[in-house]
């Protein structure tokens, strides 16, 4: 039966750390390890099953760390390896299991791979990077950066360009290179002997990059080379692991979660996330959210990988803004709405990713522009500002879609710095942290929090909710996202107003006057209505 070959990923909630803005433990204003390990009795309680680690290797922190200059090192704002190991055995103790995040294509250009690449043509680890000969001024091809600005770099030594993908800190690896991979697989090893839980692989989708081709996501190599890479290292070990990718598609994400397990547990696809910017152009270019197309995206992932590959669950991490702001009302009804998202989110099939701050119903914030410091804000500001855009545009695209939002430190306590850090903090907090934070969370019974735990509780509970079918109901419907969980236990319905109207909902008779497993009403309400941003899960056992 599916319940014995069910893997423990697919019933546990993956939580998202972003360690510089977790917990500082030594008053510098940077989130540490020490800090998440001082915190892991505030994740048990919650009940998640691992922690996802943003990066925390040796780097210059162009990119916050997605810049590695040592894959086999910890950065000393965070730490050093002995805290690592710490982390790794006192998560153990409480049952939590640590996934690191895998920068892999590309690293530093402070990495000492890239510090002899470019000595000259004929260094051994030249080869490591992508080169194009060329002239100064006349680019190889008009590749760009997700940073703005050409995706190449001039070497006037070498008369050659590099690419970088992203910042001109962050060359690209080569990966057609046999050595890079030897390398790469020999370094994941090492983690995996350190008792790691599993990997999360950054924009694992360009590794099998084509070049000359400009064709960066999906090159014909990628599924190759990630077979390779899970034979060489994951599989010899109970991990999970899960790709960054952009470009996923119900087609290719079969192939990376593919149940005989030759490449990855499962894939973050993002299709549901880019539907509220205009087709074609950059994320800074707002339209509103099609919610129906919202609904019918989720539910083709649904079908698409039902028992043919596996989904993974999120509405944030620190890339995308804070999610009751996005999806929700980060207003009056912030908690309801924030409980309402929880609910359809972890209703679906799939692993849940919670990202920090996101129990606590955190929201996005507005600063001025000289207080943030995401290299991508920063960049597109002084793009655009140039190219003549209004200001006024630029920043309601800031307030909207800037990384930096789900930056913001950690909101622990009502004192000083949210009780993040003793020292000054390295980012501006959400001025809200009076009203809300982790120690308001923990005393009232009806937070955020507590929801989630009660979710995260259901999934263990409840096995229509790993294996059941999603059905969707009400596919058209304006407000109300609906959809029932079919298993051969039960079928469960689930229910999420996404409006500040009353909303009318028509679901099966079966479900009248049926358990409620959980609500963000403190009542039952009229069976057909949902309240401002009401949801519930209604089951009918079948045995
Ligand atoms: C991924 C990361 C992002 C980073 C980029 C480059 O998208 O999530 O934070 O900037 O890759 O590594
Ligand atoms: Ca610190």
């Amino acid at each position: 039966m599916a319940e014995t070959r069910r893997k423990w990923w697919q019933d546990a909630v993956i939580y998202q750390i972003y360690p510089r803005s977790f917990y500082d433990s030594n008053g510098d204003g940077i989130g540490d390890l020490q800090g998440i390990i001082k915190k892991l009795d505030y994740l048990k309680e919650l009940g998640i099953g691992a922690i996802w680690l943003s990066p925390v290797y040796r780097s210059p922190q162009d990119d916050n760390g997605y810049d590695i200059s040592d894959y086999q090192d910890i950065d000393p704002i965070f730490g050093n390896l002995a805290d690592m190991d710490e982390l790794i055995a006192e998560a153990k103790k409480r049952d939590i299991r640590i996934v690191m995040d895998l920068v892999l294509n590309h690293t530093s250009d402070e990495h000492p791979w890239f510090i002899e690449a470019k000595k000259g043509k004929d260094n051994p680890y030249h080869g490591f990077y992508v080169w194009r000969e060329g002239k100064e001024g006349v680019l190889p091809n008009d590749l760009k950066s997700a940073f703005c600005g050409p995706a190449w770099e001039w070497v006037p030594e070498l008369g050659e360009y590099y690419l970088h993908q992203f910042s001109v800190k962050q060359p690209d690896l080569n990966w057609e290179n046999p050595k890079v991979r030897e390398k790469i697989y020999e370094m994941i090893r090492w983690w995996m002997e350190k008792g790691v839980g599993g990997f999360r692989l950054d924009v694992i989708d360009l590794i099998g990059k084509e070049t000359d081709r400009m064709v960066m996501a999906e090159g014909k190599m990628l599924h190759p080379y990630i077979q390779e890479m899970s034979r060489e290292t994951f599989q010899k070990g109970d991990l999970v692991t899960v790709g960054e990718a952009w470009s996923a598609t119900p087609a290719s994400a079969m192939l990376y979660s593919n149940p005989d397990g030759s490449e990855l547990s499962m894939v973050f696809q993002f299709e549901h996330m880019l539907l509220d910017q205009e087709p074609g152009k950059q994320k800074w270019d707002l339209r509103s959210l099609p919610f129906v197309e919202f609904k019918k995206v989720l539910f083709k992932w649904q079908s698409s990988l039902y028992q043919k590959g596996w989904n993974s669950l999120f509405f944030s991490n620190h890339d995308l803004p804070r999610s009751v702001s996005h999806f929700g009302n980060d207003g009056q009804y912030r908690v309801e709405s924030a409980k309402m998202l929880a609910t359809i989110l972890h209703g679906l099939q799939g692993t849940p990713y919670v990202y920090q701050g996101e129990e606590l119903g955190m929201t996005n914030v507005q600063f001025g522009i000289e207080d943030y410091r995401d290299i991508e804000i920063l960049n597109m500001y002084k793009e655009r500002m140039e190219q003549g855009y209004a200001e006024e545009s630029i920043m309601e695209s800031i307030y909207a879609k800037g990384r930096d939002n789900a930056r913001t430190p950690m909101q622990w306590d009502d004192g000083n710095n949210a009780g993040f850090t003793q020292g000054s903090p390295w980012f501006r907090l959400n001025p809200n942290y009076t009203e809300i934070n982790a120690k308001q969370a923990l005393a009232d019974p009806d937070s955020v929090f507590y929801y989630y735990q009660k979710l995260i509780r259901l999934r263990k509970e409840e096995s229509v909710l790993t294996d059941g079918k999603t059905v969707p109901i009400m596919e058209a419907d304006e407000k109300v996202f609906a959809y029932i969980r079919e298993s051969e236990e039960a079928d469960l319905l689930v229910l999420g107003n996404f409006t500040e109207e009353t909303a009318a909902y028509q679901a099966p008779d079966a479900f009248r006057g049926q358990e409620t497993l959980i609500s963000n009403y403190a009542d039952e309400g009229e069976f057909g209505l949902l309240r401002p941003f009401e949801a519930k899960m209604v089951i009918v056992w079948k045995r």
